[in-house]
């Protein structure tokens, strides 16, 4: 769009442009400037239009943006401009992810290297591979207290072992997602210790106070992130005499966005691993990016503001790099870092998709998909050129973070569901053979969260200490049932290292006094590779679940309709222990998938005379696309066998 104000100040800075900069061919680089600097000038201004040094702080913005476009690698230029003009190539239903932390899989980044083909075995096209940036021994938050934003961490290799990786990668047409923790840093980082050294410059990077006033007024509406082992929002330093304020762990620094040093830092650091060849970037902690006094300091209007400032900066040097939103916040909120009123996302292209993931858990423990039903019905629709990341797993806990008023709606009370969920999942529920651990208690408001591996939480631990090969069975179906709706959803699905063959609990972590009192440690395991080879042994638990997947991941890759266009209907049935939903297809006379999924210990029944239903399978010869055989039918109904699910379709 032309506006005056800001295109002339766009002129003065391509005037004022450091020589080294203007020498250069950028035309690719001026045309996307031009093209979103209303934009950027907007949002940059709402941010810091009150600064007196505004115009300086954006002419740094597009130089910080210039030299890392000249810095691309001309493979990764073409790369972007490809993605230009396919630009719902991430909509595909061809991908698949898988997310890992680089020491638990593989050693090091060399080791993982070696292991591509595990992934292509599997059918695994989007790696995320968890933090890899340099922390500190001990406190380091699994990865997420960076002391290095620029280096990749020594005891898993060298920024050279990235770079070689993600060439082999390209050539290999697999996805690289790498993280970049906004929010904060390590206090190990130099812009910490600057800071505790009384370098003002840097004080100004981070929230300090000196005293506990402003501390307090904060307190008294910001939650606790990590009640039992961080409690509080802020932490005492000694060196400076000051409060910092640390959401997370008291050893992670809250960055200072009102700075917008800060932002044109942070900015500089997501091009830098773009440019190393990230093809994702994930973006940790989003919804805490502004804090407010008087506010929870999360999913504040001006957290999207700095969003939209970074897709929109982004999209100047490196149009093809996507970004994921971690924001693990209320089913509302979740959806809102698409960017809202839009039809291509505004801030970031993919989500983790947290309340799916959180209801899949609720249908294992109450056998009934009436609140997955209702709280996927109650959100809103999301943007069009915009995906999911949907998952069963992750490295952190599973919150039960839906919505209050769904948990009514579906005749529960709030408090007492939760309760039950946590009981179930943690072994204090006489009829679960679940063993996860809790997580995050806090004594104050009485919330918990899950720790634990899939294996562990759907029964397989507990089936294999009892050699029980019926329960063997059971949890063996739940792992795959998750696993055929989040493969089906509409979205990426992220599965996680080890769960494709069944990996239980770790216990190890409780020998390591930096990880003994966080209980996600128990899901972060080393993979065993002897045991990973028991994948190709028939009848072993691994190989039920890896063939099993690896069929699951083949077959979603075919399917068309399983693409993400908001291409989905949820269907209301009376049986309130199945979940439906159709995947329709865009383009006529191709044919639309019926999925169903049985969370009930016993085989249920589908009334196929919905309207809906009727639509997919309308010509009487119902095939499952998974296994290829036509389902058990009994009069007019369709036939479910206990945990099981249905990929359906009708050819004429
Ligand atoms: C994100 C990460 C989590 C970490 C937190 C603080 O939520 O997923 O593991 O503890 O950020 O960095």
């Amino acid at each position: 769009m032309y506006e005056q104000v800001s295109h002339s100040l766009l002129n003065e800075i391509l005037i004022k442009l450091n020589p080294e900069i203007k020498q250069q061919e950028l035309r690719y680089f001026y045309t996307r400037l031009g093209a979103n600097f209303y934009a950027i000038y907007s949002l940059f201004h709402v941010l810091y239009g009150e600064r007196n040094d505004f115009e300086e702080q954006a002419l740094k913005l597009v130089e910080t943006m210039a030299r890392q476009y000249i810095a691309r690698p001309e493979k990764l230029k073409q790369q972007d401009i490809e993605r230009e003009k396919d630009h719902n190539w991430f909509l595909s239903q061809k991908w698949v992810g898988m997310a890992l932390y680089t020491d638990g899989f593989a050693s090091n980044l060399k080791g993982l290297h070696k292991k591509l083909y595990y992934f292509q075995e599997l059918g695994i096209n989007m790696i995320h591979i968890m933090p890899i940036l340099q922390c500190p021994e001990g406190k380091s938050d699994g990865g997420y207290a960076v002391s290095d934003f620029r280096r990749v961490d020594n005891r898993i290799g060298r920024n050279e072992d990235l770079h070689a990786l993600s060439e082999e990668l390209q050539k290999r047409d697999i996805l690289l997602t790498l993280d970049v923790v906004v929010n904060h840093t390590s206090n190990e980082h130099e812009w910490a210790k600057k800071a505790r050294q009384g370098d003002k410059k840097y004080q100004d990077y981070y929230y300090l106070f000196d005293n506990r006033e402003i501390p307090d007024m904060f307190e008294e509406t910001m939650p606790e992130i990590f009640p039992e082992t961080a409690p509080g929002n802020f932490t005492w330093n000694e060196e400076m005499q000051k409060w910092v304020m640390t959401v997370f762990n008291n050893f992670q620094w809250d960055l200072n966005y009102s700075n917008p040093a800060v932002f044109i830092e942070m900015l500089d650091i997501i091009l830098f691993w773009s440019n190393q060849g990230a093809d994702i970037i994930r973006l940790d902690a989003v919804a805490f990016l502004w804090k407010k006094i008087g506010s929870t300091c999360q999913n504040e209007r001006e957290a999207h503001l700095i969003l939209q400032l970074m897709k929109d900066c982004c999209q100047v040097t490196a149009p093809g790099v996507l970004f994921i939103a971690e924001a693990i916040v209320a089913p509302i909120e979740i959806i809102k870092y698409f960017g809202e009123d839009a039809i291509n996302a505004k801030e970031c292209e993919i989500a983790y998709n947290a309340t799916f993931m959180a209801l899949l858990w609720d249908a294992v423990a109450t056998k009934n998909a009436k609140l997955l039903y209702q709280g996927l019905r109650s959100l809103p629709d999301k943007l069009e050129r915009a995906t999911w990341l949907n998952y069963v797993r992750c490295h952190d806990d599973i919150g039960l973070g839906f919505d209050d008023a769904d948990i009514r709606a579906v005749g529960s009370e709030p408090h007492q569901h939760r309760k039950f969920l946590i009981d179930y999942y943690t072994g204090n529920y006489a009829d679960s053979s679940a063993r996860g651990l809790p997580f995050g208690h806090n004594h104050k408001t009485g919330d918990a969260r899950i720790s634990g591996s899939l294996a562990s939480l759907t029964g397989l631990q507990a089936a294999l200490q009892n050699n029980d090969s019926q329960q063997i069975d059971q949890a063996i179906k739940h792992i795959l049932l998750l696993h055929s709706l989040i493969l089906s959803f509409g979205g990426i699905p992220l599965l996680y290292y080890g769960d494709e063959i069944g990996t239980l609990n770790d216990c190890d972590f409780l020998n390591d006094e930096h990880k003994a009192n966080d209980t996600r440690w128990t899901h972060r395991p080393k993979i065993n590779w002897d045991k990973a080879e028991l994948r190709h042994q028939s009848g072993s638990v691994e190989s039920r679940i890896f063939n099993a997947l690896k069929k699951m991941i083949a077959v979603r890759k075919e399917i068309s309709a399983f693409a993400d266009f908001n291409n989905r209907e949820f269907i209301h049935v009376e049986n309130p222990h199945l979940f439906v939903f159709t995947r329709f297809n865009l383009h006529l006379g191709s044919n639309g998938v019926l999925v169903v999924a049985n969370f009930d210990a016993h085989p249920q029944y589908l009334d196929l005379n919905d309207p809906s239903i009727k639509s997919i399978l309308c010509y009487g010869h119902t095939t499952d696309l998974y296994s290829g055989d036509s389902p058990a039918m009994f009069k007019d109904q369709l036939v479910i066998p206990p945990y099981h699910f249905y990929w359906l379709t009708d050819q004429k």
